[in-house]
């Protein structure tokens, strides 16, 4: 894996927020095999207690429950670590649709206490998630940084609101921030229940527990489909970016597009299923199509994923098939 071979100073500490979440103990897994330290921040709102008992005995490992909109908690977190990696948040555009403020608290102030932790506890750098939404229904493909549209969720306004809070900590006050807009993210430990899941855990678990799977609009939506293995060296990769690169977003993807109808399909036949979906009217606030322009991250933080949807896709279904 290309994030294997990075080197940080023995005894380095990194607070993922987020941690008890898909992609933050994804993150937390990754360091421990590392060979470094993780300590987990996470209210449980969204994430699991079954993602900290994963790794609770490990001696790397530590976990705080707490909230992001806390200051004091976001400073307790922070004392000592070396890297930030701020995943907390409430993804979903169409839960953000029907709770507005609370993703203003959550996602915008959450991230603006941990903004300023970072800072007076002196990390040596803020990498931070931040979202292909904030594309909002700009048309052009590749989506590429600095060629944003009009934004068209709640959950859109919060991840660019703090793009530029992150920003702002940069330019006035040194933190090192690099935002990184994940596109579509899929992989082990991603949650696969509820009305707000995504639709590649949840067409599988549907699929093999023999329920008929729902597709919004007529399937031929497109997306950047990217696997958990590429976000993780993304984030790795940011910590070892030079100051120069600091207070920039980055589009962290594959770089490639796959149809929603194709997806389904791929699924049915490599669990040897045949079941056809039933297709409800498009979601409000969902873009037709979006895949992403990565060369950003390649040139400013040495980003080269080297997991394809494919490979991706085949690891997920072995990964769903073994722990449902
Ligand atoms: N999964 C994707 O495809 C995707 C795409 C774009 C952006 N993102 C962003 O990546 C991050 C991680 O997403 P995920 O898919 O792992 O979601 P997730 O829901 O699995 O993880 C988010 C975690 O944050 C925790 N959390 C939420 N609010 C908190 C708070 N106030 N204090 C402490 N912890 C809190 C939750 O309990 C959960 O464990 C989020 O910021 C999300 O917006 C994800």
């Amino acid at each position: 894996m290309s994030y294997n071979n990075i080197v940080f100073e023995k005894d380095t500490l990194f607070l993922v927020t987020g941690g008890a979440g898909f992609i933050g103990s994804n993150l937390c897994e990754a360091i421990l095999n590392l060979g470094y330290k993780v300590r987990c921040l996470d209210d449980l709102s969204t994430g699991s207690q079954a993602n900290v008992d994963l790794f609770i005995n490990h001696p790397d490992y530590s976990f705080i429950k707490g909230d992001i909109k806390d200051l004091n908690t976001c400073l307790e977190a922070c004392e000592g670590v070396d890297y930030v990696l701020n995943q907390a948040a409430w993804g979903s555009v169409p839960r953000s649709l029907k709770m507005p403020l609370y993703y203003c608290a959550n996602n915008i102030v959450g991230t603006l206490n941990m903004l300023e932790a970072a800072r007076q506890k002196k990390v040596k750098k803020f990498v931070y998630a931040s979202s292909s939404s904030v594309y909002g229904d700009g048309a052009e493909l590749p989506k590429k940084e600095g060629r944003e549209g009009n934004l068209l969720s709640p959950y859109a306004v919060t991840k660019r609101t703090i793009e530029e809070w992150a920003k702002q900590y940069t330019m006035h006050y040194g933190l090192d921030t690099y935002g990184l807009r994940y596109f579509n993210v899929f992989g082990r430990r991603q949650n696969p229940d509820g009305a707000y899941a995504a639709v590649i855990p949840k067409f599988i678990t549907q699929l093999l527990h023999g329920e008929i799977p729902t597709i919004n609009g007529d399937g031929k939506q497109s997306r950047d489909f990217t696997y958990i293995e590429n976000v993780i060296e993304a984030n790795l990769k940011a910590c070892t970016a030079p100051s120069s690169a600091a207070g920039q977003v980055f589009n962290i993807a594959s770089g490639t597009r796959e149809y929603l109808i194709d997806i389904y399909y791929g699924l049915t036949s490599a669990l040897g299923v045949e079941v056809q979906p039933v297709f409800r009217p498009d979601r409000p606030g969902d873009i037709k199509h979006s895949n992403a322009d990565i060369s950003r991250a390649r040139e400013m933080l040495g980003y080269d994923p080297d997991w394809s949807f494919e490979q991706g896709i085949k690891e997920a279904i072995n990964w769903y098939k073994n722990n449902l």
